[in-house]
């Protein structure tokens, strides 16, 4: 019997944990599971997606550019990836295609699992309102925090995400804002940076003050490109976490979508930190 295909599309690729995490996650559930990785050329990802199948693929995951690209392809859209605008799971279904995005409960999961925080009942400050930012907001929604702040440079985009929210976080009894940042006084348990700030070597966007003594504070990124802000993070007293933990809870997330069982994601994300070490 031949191993079911799945792989990572994107542009760049070559350095995704991909391969890695799924080749740990099949190993360690028993699951006759082969996942690579695809450079797909700029305006190339739909016919990926056909050639993929017609290869007899299963299912990928989809990252950075096409994010936005892969829910017109959809016969199925899950309402996580029709509410956060953007799909990172594909999952093949005969003749059909499921779009789901899993990067939100990716984060929800790393948070309450591995850091061990029940953002339950507390204030947490999202920042950005771009791409990462939207794929996020509604599984912290259903995490049932106090309040969630979006705070954005470009204050009208984070209106938007926070309108577009704004019936779940009704239905999950959260007060969702989205302030000027020059307004933003208050102090957060839990702060997560969705911008690309560190990426570019830009100043943290908002003031040291919205760390509360001991807060959680997540930048989405993980390596180099998260130290900036981890960085920011610890000077201010903050339990700075990066965003490696996200990306094995998307990929166990996304993995249990494509095979229904569930992998051992906190000893994958322990052996993934030796090796990056
Ligand atoms: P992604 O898909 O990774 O979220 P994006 O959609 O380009 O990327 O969004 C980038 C986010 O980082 C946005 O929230 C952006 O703020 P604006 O909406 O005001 O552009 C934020 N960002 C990028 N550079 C920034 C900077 N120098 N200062 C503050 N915010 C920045």
């Amino acid at each position: 019997m031949t191993a079911d295909l799945y792989c990572v599309m994107g542009n760049p690729v070559e350095h995704s944990r991909s391969p890695w995490i799924h080749a740990r996650f099949a190993q360690l559930t028993g699951q006759d599971v082969h996942y690579g990785k695809r450079l797909v050329p700029l305006g190339g990802f739909q016919q990926a997606v056909r050639d993929f199948r017609a290869e007899g693929g299963r299912g990928c995951n989809v990252t950075v550019p096409f994010k936005f690209e892969a829910a017109p392809l959809a016969t199925q859209l899950t309402a996580r990836a029709a509410l956060a605008g953007a799909c990172n799971t594909l999952r093949f279904d005969g003749a059909g295609i499921l779009a789901d995005n899993t990067d939100g409960v990716g984060l929800a999961n790393d948070i309450a699992h591995n850091a061990g925080i029940d953002i339950g009942g507390r204030d947490v400050l999202l920042i950005g309102a771009g791409g990462a930012a939207s794929g996020v907001l509604g599984p912290l929604l259903e995490a049932r925090p106090r309040r969630i702040v979006v705070a954005n440079r470009t204050c009208a985009k984070a209106g938007l995400l926070a309108e577009r929210h704004g019936a779940l976080a009704a239905r999950n009894g959260v007060r969702l804002e989205a302030p000027e940042l020059r307004d933003l006084r208050d102090a957060f348990d839990v702060v997560i940076n969705a911008t690309t700030t560190s990426l570019s070597g830009a100043a943290v966007p908002v003031p040291a003050a919205v760390l509360k003594p001991g807060a959680l504070a997540c930048d989405m990124m993980y390596g180099p490109a998260a130290q900036g802000f981890l960085a920011w993070a610890s000077r201010h007293g903050a339990v700075a976490r990066d965003g490696l933990g996200m990306l094995v809870e998307q990929a166990a997330e996304a993995f249990f979508v494509w095979r229904g069982v569930r992998p051992p994601s906190a000893q994958v994300l322990a052996e993934l930190r030796t090796t990056l070490q």
